[in-house]
């Protein structure tokens, strides 16, 4: 049980709430059983009930995709094309984007933008082929805060055309959720003074969709450890004790294999890593898994327990960290175009209420009032509208180099969808291990500049990942070629 004390919810009353209600009944579905190479889904987003603290806690009311939280894990391979009907039983508009997937624009899923929100009772294919192996995600990109919030979002691995050695793949999709003190998620979705700070930080964590006990690991196995945070808001720094996780991935993309910084992974709203662990603890030992990125709500996560069975071998395995490469086009940074994006606006200090910014003027017809962000000085708010003009158009084909200079007090996880970028440099300086990305961190003051090549023609969006941040104007769209190539 992960209960973190920033909001009025003990794990006590959690749990306490749930033990007048019902006895636990089974509504989940059982899970579908896809074969590993499948090709063809089906996920249905609707209104489902979980129970998020395991059998004795509340039932949760969630939105849920076939009623599961997390969703389906959708597994895919690697260059072959995949067919996955959406059905929507919501009782609103949606869409689904296939987060860091290299797609075509109209497979993108961006409402208005990409295609016409899927209506309540209908259904909408999509079709694409993942190019690249790794760890991926799908969510709504429509109604985002409450769609996202309420639970709609899974796992979507693209496995590698020839497996990774090691002895268990495992998903960690790590989701955080505000509760009530009858355990169902907390109404105020949207509320100005958060989405002018840090966005909608909840106070319960799961781990695959429940409050996470201990976690089963065998002394001397070599685990694939592979980490999605779905939350709306919150940032997680991972710290696992008595352990040592090499980071082999990052938003899918191998990177060379390295230790983290002061053992430190951080994890933003959308963002992956694929780690590989030799568990090399003792049968029968407990290692706790710590979450301390809120100064001063430091909590433990979940613990690796193991086992006390003997080793599965000695020594740790002899075989290379190093995943196989995806086929990405590098960038040709000597010859590329530069972007400079300004990230702004939001609350100036963490303390501060009163010195707000007025709000800048939202684009016209861009829904939703007063905009708390803006991307140089412009503010696209909401989830996708159709007509959204684009900040820029950039040359198909060409490598483009593009700066993001946050101006705010606040992180941001910054999102590009439709590419996979090389991260160069963070403050001047050059970011180590050949990492790629799709959401890159930024902190207050941070400059961190990306190259892709604009290989894929159509209106892209780039916003951030908190997504209060994003609904209140930190969002543009980066027009590639004509834009129009939608099929
Ligand atoms: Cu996962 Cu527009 O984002
Ligand atoms: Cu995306
Ligand atoms: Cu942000």
């Amino acid at each position: 049980m992960t209960v973190i004390s920033n909001f009025a919810l003990s794990r006590r009353e959690f749990l306490r709430a749930g033990a007048g209600l019902v006895a636990a009944t089974a509504v989940l579905k059982p899970p579908p059983g896809f074969a590993a190479d499948a090709v063809e889904y089906k996920i249905t987003p609707g209104s489902g009930q979980v129970a998020l603290g395991g059998k004795k806690g509340p039932l949760t009311d969630v939105w849920a995709y076939d009623g599961r939280i997390p969703g389906p894990e959708i597994r895919l391979r690697q260059g072959r094309s995949a067919h996955i009907v959406v059905e929507n039983r919501l009782e609103e508009d949606t869409t689904v984007h296939w987060h860091g997937i290299r797609l075509p624009n109209a497979m993108d899923g961006v409402p208005g933008l990409t295609q016409p929100p899927i209506k309540p009772g209908e259904s909408f294919v999509y079709e694409f082929t993942p190019p690249d192996a790794g760890t991926f995600w799908y969510h709504p990109h429509a109604d985002s805060l409450q769609q996202l919030g309420r639970g709609l979002a899974g796992a979507l691995i693209v496995e590698e055309a020839e497996p990774v050695h090691v002895d268990r793949d495992l998903l960690w999709v790590l989701t955080d959720w505000r509760l009530n003190s009858e355990g169902q998620i907390a109404s105020g979705f949207g509320n100005r003074m958060e989405a002018a700070m840090s966005g909608r930080v909840g106070n319960v964590v799961t781990l695959n969709g429940k409050v996470p006990g201990d976690q089963s690991m065998r002394a001397g196995e070599r685990v694939r450890l592979r980490l999605v945070n779905t939350s709306l808001a919150r940032i997680m720094a991972l710290k696992f004790e008595g352990h040592s996780p090499f980071i082999v991935a990052i938003d899918g993309q191998p990177c060379d294999p390295h230790e983290p910084d002061g053992g430190r992974l951080l994890l933003g709203p959308a963002m992956r890593i694929d780690l590989i662990i030799d568990m090399q603890g003792a049968p029968g030992s407990r290692h706790v898994v710590v979450d301390d990125y809120y100064d001063g709500l430091s909590y433990e996560l979940t613990a690796l327990a193991y086992t006390t069975q003997t080793p599965l071998r000695k020594s740790p395995l002899d075989a290379s960290l190093r995943l196989p490469g995806n086929p990405l086009p590098e960038p040709d940074i000597r010859n590329a175009e530069r972007l400079e994006l300004a990230l702004q606006g939001g609350m100036m200090s963490h303390t501060a209420a009163d010195d707000m910014k007025p709000g800048m003027q939202a684009m016209p017809g861009m829904t939703a009032g007063r905009a708390l962000w803006s991307i140089n000085g412009t503010s696209m708010t909401g989830d996708g509208h159709a007509g959204m003009p684009p900040l820029v158009t950039l040359a198909q084909g060409r490598s483009h180099i593009v700066s993001m200079r946050n101006d705010t007090a606040w992180w941001h996880p910054m999102h590009l969808h439709g590419f996979s970028f090389r991260v160069l440099k963070r403050n001047g300086v050059a970011v180590p291990h050949n990492q790629w990305a799709d959401t890159v961190l930024l902190a207050p003051r941070d400059v961190v500049e990306v190259a892709f090549v604009a290989d894929n023609p159509g209106d892209w969006m780039l916003h951030c990942h908190v997504t209060d941040h994003q609904m209140a104007g930190l969002m543009t769209v980066l027009r590639v070629g004509n834009g129009r190539n939608k099929t």
